[in-house]
Order: structure tokens, then C-alpha cells, then sequence
């Protein structure tokens, strides 16, 4: 054993006063940077001489400092990202994030508290999110919950929790053979979520009957009735029903009424996947009342709040009608887990990682706690409507515009449109879009996605995005024209 311990340069600061100058320059610039992020490009793609740097750097056995490589950042990383913080972002689904959350991430990272339990502030406070989420969402007092890191873990962990409960035998000691072949029902335009779930909870792709949906981009409520009759006659076991608050590909609600009272009759566990459309519980516009009609009729919900709740990655929600459906399915009894009778591990305190996979978890929770407190749930609402209204605005845009066409309804905060000129067959049209798309993004004006709706491909713009204005929408139809008629010619 040596003596004296060995003397090493600390992994805190160093020098506390010049390391302290150097994170308020950080939190400076980046509140610049956040304030003026208006006057950039949507989108500025890598350069490949800073793609090759950052990959052929070696191995960093000996550090470069705090400053060098805050400047790195600076120089390498920070001007490119995928530009979901800016106004003008409409892709996939993501949400913008706020200075006030990316402020209380970092004060999350200072107190770094393990989220798996234990009785600490820190846990009352995810509790308390919850609680609140709950209420929201028209939840009772007996629900239960925790904070995922998105909508796919947050809902693999409520169709978890689907088959415990209503699998009909043991899950948690036969695993997903102990009896017939188990089936789920959602409709055709799910998120690839439940693909990727029944894989993973081995209950291969068989498993997700995928139903048809109306006009209106809906869960045939009948033909799902029939599947599941035709499956139990042939031997199979229902366990579940989903519908989705808020479709990926055009923003669709299916009838949550409908699907409880089917789900009820059938007594099958009904799951609703909200990932972005359950956050219009918190809005008063008539088109979100209408997309949440019947979702507190749900055994289980999951939804984000990095997209329509505006916070930065990564943070979900799973709700559960009873907290204990969540423990029956995850709790363990590990003795170096056990509560004592005091002490920091005392019993009574909540165990998250009772309520799901995760035993380690980060302390997520305070960014929400500290964004609802301070800016009110009220608020986030109104920019939630704000949002409904502008996509409203620009399906009248494109259907003012004789060279635009709408390809689907937009019942919530997504619209999918294409431009169209005369004498172009389908194919033209499709290439000529996607090079439209292209160019939205090269240029830097702005980032919607795209997608193919009934045969035919979408300019998709997802409005999840607290910063965008009118004339953003006026800046995109104006620059979909423009590139157009370049493009064709
Ligand atoms: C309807 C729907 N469900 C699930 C997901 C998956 O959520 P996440 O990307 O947070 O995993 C998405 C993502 O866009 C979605 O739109």
C-alpha cells in the first residue's frame, strides 16, 4: 500500500475562478446564440473538412483543456446541428426546446441525483410531474407513472405492461409462450414504434394486426372488431388495442370513444399513443378537444414532451390508469434494493425503477417541473393552439395557390402538400417534389420532411415548434413556388 496518496490534476476545476469565467461565457454565447437563431440558415449541412477532422482526431490520452475544447465545439459542432431550435424546422416531429429547460438541464446535471428511488427531493419532484401530467390529462388520483427518454420507450413500456396485465397467464414467469399467440389491433398508419415493440418483446411482427383506416386517415373501428372476433376463433389471443392521438404521417385522431367501448366489450387492455397529439389536452381549440375526445378512457398513454411540449431531448411520459399496473409488471425484489426502515432508502419512498426497465435514471424531471412552474400550463396550451391555428393558415395558403395541392386533412398540426404543374405524369411530379424538399433544406429556408401519402409524395410540415410566426409559412409557400417553376424549367 503506498503511503502517500498519489498527486493527480483534479477532474473538477482546477482553478474554480477561471473555470467559473469560462462557464459564464458559455451560458452567454449561448443565450446569443439561442436569441438570434432567427438569422441563420434552418439548416447548414457539415462541411466535409470538419466531418474528417472530428473523425480523424485520435485517441485524446492527454486533455487539450476546458478552453480549447469549449472552442472546438464552437467551431466543430454547434453551427451544425439538424436545426430543430429553428423557427423555420417542421421535420419528422421534433420540438424547438427552451433556454429556461436547457438551463435546468444543467442544473439537473449539478445536484445529478439517481432517479431509480430513494428518498429525496428529487423524486418528489418527478412525482409530482407526474401527478400533474396526470391531471391533465383527465387522469384520477390512482394513476401512476414515470419519465421516459421518448414516445417509442414510452409506449414499448405500456404495451409491456398491456400483456402482463391481460396476456391471461403469468408473462413474467412463462415469458410470451405461456399460452395462444397474443395479438394487438392499431391501426395501418402506427408509428413504427409497434413494429419495433412486438419485435422486441418477442412477440414478432405477426403480432400487430394492422387495420384499415377511412378517408380520413382513422382506425376502422368495425374492421378492427372483426379481426379481433375472426383471431379468437381461430385460436389467438387479443391482449390489446391501440389508437393514436395525432398520426405521424397527417396528424389523425382515431375514435378513442369508439376504441374504449371495443376494448371494454372485449376486455382488452386499450393503449393510447399520443406521443405528440396528447399534448393537445392542454389546449382549448375546438380541433384538439376533439383529437383527445375519450383518451382519459385509456389504460395507458404515452406522449412526449421534446416534441409538442417544446422541451429539449429527451424526455416522455407513460401513464397508467393504476399505479400499480406499471409495479405488477416491473417490480423486483432484489435484497440490495430493499427499503429499510429509515435512513435514505426508507420504505414509502417511490421507486421509479419499480415502474419500469430502467434502474438508473437521470434526473429529467426537473426541467419539466421548473417549465410548468414558471411559464404555467395555461401558457403552453395557448402556443399548442397557436400551432393548430398555423397549420390551419398554411392549408389556406396552399389552397389559395392554383400550383399547390393539399394531399391530406388537417385535422391537427400537420399538413402535407405537393406542387403541381400541368404535364407532368405522377413520377415527374414525385421526383420534382422531392427535389422541391431538397432544396428547402440545402438552402437554409427551411426543414419540413417528407413522406408518401395515397401513392403520391408529401412535403410534410409538422408544426411542433413554439418559435415559428405566420410569415414563416408565407416565407415556405413562397419558396415551394419559386423553386417550383425553377426546378421544372
Ligand atoms: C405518433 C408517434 N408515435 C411515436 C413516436 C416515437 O416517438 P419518439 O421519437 O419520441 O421515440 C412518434 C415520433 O415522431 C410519433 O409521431
Amino acid at each position: 500500500m503506498p503511503e502517500t496518496e498519489t498527486p493527480l490534476p483534479p477532474l473538477d476545476p482546477a482553478d474554480w475562478e477561471q473555470y467559473r469565467a469560462l462557464a459564464h461565457r458559455m451560458v452567454d454565447e449561448s443565450l446569443d446564440y439561442l436569441r438570434d437563431i432567427a438569422t441563420r440558415p434552418s439548416w447548414i449541412p457539415t462541411p466535409d473538412a470538419v466531418r474528417t477532422e472530428i473523425r480523424d482526431e485520435s485517441l485524446p490520452r492527454v486533455g487539450r483543456g476546458d478552453t480549447a475544447t469549449y472552442e472546438d465545439f464552437l467551431r466543430l459542432v454547434r453551427p451544425y446541428p439538424n436545426g430543430n431550435i429553428h423557427p423555420r424546422f417542421w421535420g419528422w416531429v421534433m420540438g424547438t426546446g427552451s433556454p429556461q429547460a436547457a438551463m435546468a438541464d444543467f442544473l439537473s446535471s449539478v445536484v445529478n441525483p439517481q432517479m431509480g428511488g430513494l428518498d429525496h427531493a428529487p423524486i418528489y419532484i418527478e412525482q409530482q410531474v407526474i401527478r400533474w401530467y396526470a391531471e391533465l390529462m383527465g387522469y384520477g388520483p390512482n394513476a401512476g407513472g414515470l419519465l421516459m427518454s421518448g414516445g417509442t420507450m414510452a409506449n414499448v413500456l405500456a404495451l409491456a405492461v398491456a400483456r402482463t396485465h391481460s396476456a391471461g397467464w403469468d408473462v413474467r414467469k412463462t415469458g410470451a409462450y405461456g399460452g395462444p399467440p397474443l395479438r394487438v389491433y392499431a391501426s395501418a398508419e402506427t408509428h413504427s414504434w409497434l413494429k419495433k415493440s412486438c419485435d422486441f418483446l418477442g412477440l414478432g411482427d405477426d403480432a400487430f394486426r394492422r387495420v384499415p383506416v377511412n378517408a380520413d386517415f382513422q382506425v376502422d373501428v368495425a374492421a378492427m372488431s372483426e379481426m379481433i372476433r375472426a383471431d379468437r376463433t381461430a385460436g389467438l389471443r387479443p391482449f390489446c388495442v391501440i389508437g393514436t392521438v395525432g398520426t405521424v404521417q397527417t396528424g389523425a385522431s382515431d375514435d378513442l370513444e369508439a376504441l374504449a367501448d371495443l376494448a371494454a366489450r372485449e376486455e382488452l387492455w386499450f393503449h393510447v399513443d399520443g406521443a405528440f397529439g396528447a399534448m393537445a389536452a392542454l389546449a382549448t381549440h375546438p380541433k384538439a378537444q376533439v383529437a383527445v375526445r375519450g383518451m382519459s378512457r385509456a389504460d395507458s398513454i404515452a406522449f412526449d414532451l421534446h416534441k409538442w411540449g417544446y422541451l429539449p431531448f429527451d424526455v416522455a411520459v407513460v401513464l397508467t390508469k393504476e399505479d400499480r399496473h406499471l409495479t405488477d409488471a416491473f417490480s423486483t425484489q432484489a435484497p440490495y434494493l430493499a427499503s429499510a426502515t429509515g435512513g435514505l432508502n426508507a420504505s414509502g419512498s417511490i421507486h421509479f425503477a419499480d415502474r419500469g426497465i430502467e434502474l438508473t435514471r437521470s434526473f429529467k424531471a426537473l426541467k419539466v417541473w421548473m417549465s410548468m412552474r414558471a411559464q404555467g400550463t395555461d401558457l403552453l396550451g395557448q402556443h399548442i393552439a397557436r400551432n393548430i391555428d398555423q397549420a390551419q393558415y398554411l392549408e389556406e395558403l396552399v389552397r389559395a395557390q392554383p400550383a399547390l395541392e393539399l394531399l391530406a386533412p388537417v385535422p391537427l398540426n400537420l399538413v402535407n402538400f405537393r406542387y403541381v404543374a400541368p404535364g407532368l405524369d405522377a413520377g415527374a411530379l414525385d421526383a420534382l417534389n422531392r427535389r422541391i424538399l431538397i432544396a428547402l433544406q440545402e438552402q437554409g429556408i427551411a426543414t419540413p420532411s417528407g413522406t408518401t401519402i395515397n401513392g403520391r409524395f408529401a412535403i410534410r410540415v409538422a408544426i411542433t415548434n413554439h418559435r415559428s410566426r405566420n410569415e414563416d409559412f408565407d416565407a415556405l409557400v413562397t419558396a415551394v413556388l419559386r423553386l417550383g417553376a425553377e426546378l421544372r424549367a
